[in-house]
């Protein structure tokens, strides 16, 4: 069922719209205009807000003297918790380090040391130092920063701001050949419209505002996942919501999108500290801090829970020059009150990673002709249960230009859409801050039977609050839900616990469980799951 929204008041057209203009959106408009195709990129607020722009640690590649794809491989493998696809790893893992190069062929700085070799960092469940990272903790803004720059001087991509994707067009045959778009624009172009093309590339990235309080940016909210279910495609391990350990605590109870404190401030010997001095991390894991993202914030939150405390400790004041090498971190620790050279940090996990999404193959495709999703939005399958530290800009890099080799090798004709003669489902903006609690408390890092059923009684309670006023607090409250929805589903599904999914009353890991959770949602609204296998 779709959104409800106004008619399209105005057509544009190209042979490919890519949504998003994070690493993954950039980088596939970038590659399907180099092979020749007209290119339109559409982006809900400004082009650089997004993840991308706040990422951190850096870029996980093979790069280093000693280090290899299968190294990479291997700990990606690990992390992934048994549910990692094989073939996408090996994927990501030996098209990595050319990915990085072109990226720095297309002009990104990434930090040296004194004799000129590029900076390579750890981070959790990495066995090497093998992160890039630029501006000491601001990759996310220098990868942006460039890929933009090479968007700005390529006049065969237009650029639409403040357009908000809110559905695929289909033909009769479900076929996608184009999306309905609402823009806050001026002249022609404004209010409710459509983009025809002959292939649609979704890369809005994650959905951390599901939750109360995330690491995401305010536009994560999951709008193109929710356009592809509804549009017919299978979402798979989105049950797999990856809690970053280190996200700065803050006597608040506000909620969206809280500082980050980078696993590479770990990576650089900082450690966890609970509320009795005690290093709790040393006795659980060979890689003590830096065991996988999963782990850690297991162990954090059983901290917490144990002693009743709201938050633990980060100790990173043996880091020489901190304010030079995590700049970003630095100044949010001190606008926070909390000076990181001389203070313990207080920290505690938030969401942070959708390491699940819109299912597709090696080359982008979803099972709906003529949709392509990219990036955090999509389930490569690369990531398992758990995604590896820095492995998501890689992956926007490495599969936004395979879906640009496929598209530029297989473009459809371009087919007209059908008019959708359902109403069209939407509901009450005011449902979202009620929607981010109940998933923080029933569907969080811990989740069991009985939290989850709460949690989907009060979804089922919020599901009637509908709206008839088309606009895009709507819009996104709808997405949020429908995410929501396939979240909880997804979770009570899996009756164990495996990767960044921990049930209370499942707590082991169960062999028989190496199977993902594939998820659909159809025209009237209702849900269908299957069990599919892990290709090893
Ligand atoms: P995004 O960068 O989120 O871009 C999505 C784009 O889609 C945005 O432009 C958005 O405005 C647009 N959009 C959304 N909805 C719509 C819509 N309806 N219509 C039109 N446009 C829409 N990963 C790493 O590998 N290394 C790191 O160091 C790292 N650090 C991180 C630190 C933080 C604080 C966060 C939040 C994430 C971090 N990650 C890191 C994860 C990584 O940044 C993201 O997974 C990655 O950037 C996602 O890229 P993307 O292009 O898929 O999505
Ligand atoms: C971080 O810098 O800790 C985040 C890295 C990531 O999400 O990959």
């Amino acid at each position: 069922m779709k959104l409800l929204a106004g008619k399209p008041g105005w057509t544009t057209k190209a042979d490919v719209v890519v949504i998003g203009s994070g690493v993954a959106g950039l980088t596939t408009a970038l590659n399907v205009r180099a092979a020749g195709l007209s290119v339109l990129l559409v982006t809900k607020a400004l082009l650089d807000e997004g993840s991308t722009k706040w990422a951190q640690g850096g870029i996980a590649a093979a790069l280093g003297p000693g280090d290899s794809p299968d190294q990479h491989e291997s700990d990606t493998l690990i992390a992934g918790a048994g549910l990692c696809d094989l073939a996408a790893v090996k994927i990501l893992v030996t098209e990595g380090p050319e990915a990085v190069r072109k990226l720095i062929a297309r002009g990104a700085v990434f930090d040296r040391s004194d004799s000129g070799e590029i900076s390579l960092t750890r981070e959790g469940g990495h066995h090497r130092n093998r992160i890039l990272h630029a501006g000491g903790d601001a990759t996310g803004a220098e990868v942006s920063r460039a890929l933009l720059e090479a968007i700005k001087g390529d006049d065969g991509i237009e650029v639409i701001e403040q357009a908000l994707a809110i559905d695929a067009l289909q033909d009769a045959n479900g076929q996608v050949c184009g999306v309905t778009l609402h823009v806050i624009g001026q002249g022609s172009r404004d209010g409710v419209g459509q983009a025809l093309a002959k292939a649609v590339v979704v890369a809005t990235g994650g959905l951390g505002q599901v939750y109360s309080q995330t690491t995401n940016p305010s536009v994560s909210t999951g709008d193109g996942v929710a356009l592809a279910l509804r549009a017919g495609a299978q979402v798979a391990d989105v049950e797999f919501i990856q809690f970053h350990p280190t996200v700065l605590w803050r006597d608040t109870a506000e909620g969206g999108q809280q500082p980050l404190i980078s696993e590479a401030v770990r990576g650089e010997g900082a450690f966890l500290l609970n509320h009795k001095g005690e290093r709790f991390m040393v006795k659980k894991h060979e890689l003590a801090d830096l065991a996988p993202r999963d782990i850690v914030a297991k162990e954090i939150f059983t901290q917490m829970r144990t002693w009743n405390i709201p938050h633990v400790w980060l100790d990173a004041t043996g880091i020489a020059d901190f304010e030079g090498r995590f700049p970003t971190i630095y100044a949010s620790c001190k606008a926070n009150g909390i000076d990181p050279t001389k203070q313990l940090i207080p920290v505690a996990p938030a969401s942070h990673y959708a390491s699940g999404g819109v299912l597709v193959d090696l080359n982008g495709r979803t099972s709906i002709k003529g949709l392509y999703v990219c990036g955090e939005s999509a389930c490569t399958g690369a990531h398992g249960a758990n995604r590896l530290a820095s492995n998501s800009l890689l992956e926007g890099l490495v599969f936004g230009a395979r879906i640009a080799s496929d598209i530029a090798a297989n473009l459809p004709e371009q087919v007209l859409p059908v008019e959708d003669q359902n109403e069209g489902f939407l509901l009450n903006p005011a449902i979202k801050l009620t929607l981010q609690l109940t998933m923080s408390e029933g569907a969080g890092v811990m989740r069991s039977e009985e939290s989850l059923q709460a949690t989907l009684t009060t979804l089922d309670q919020l599901g009637t609050q509908l709206s008839s006023e088309p606009r895009i607090e709507a819009w996104e409250a709808s997405n949020l839900y429908l995410l929501a929805e396939a979240i909880v589903r997804g979770a009570l599904a899996r009756t164990e616990s495996r990767g960044s999914h921990w049930r209370t009353d499942f707590p082991l890991t169960d062999p028989a469980w190496e199977k993902r959770v594939v998820q659909k949602y159809d025209q009237k609204g209702r849900w269908s799951t299957t069990l599919s296998e892990v290709k090893k």
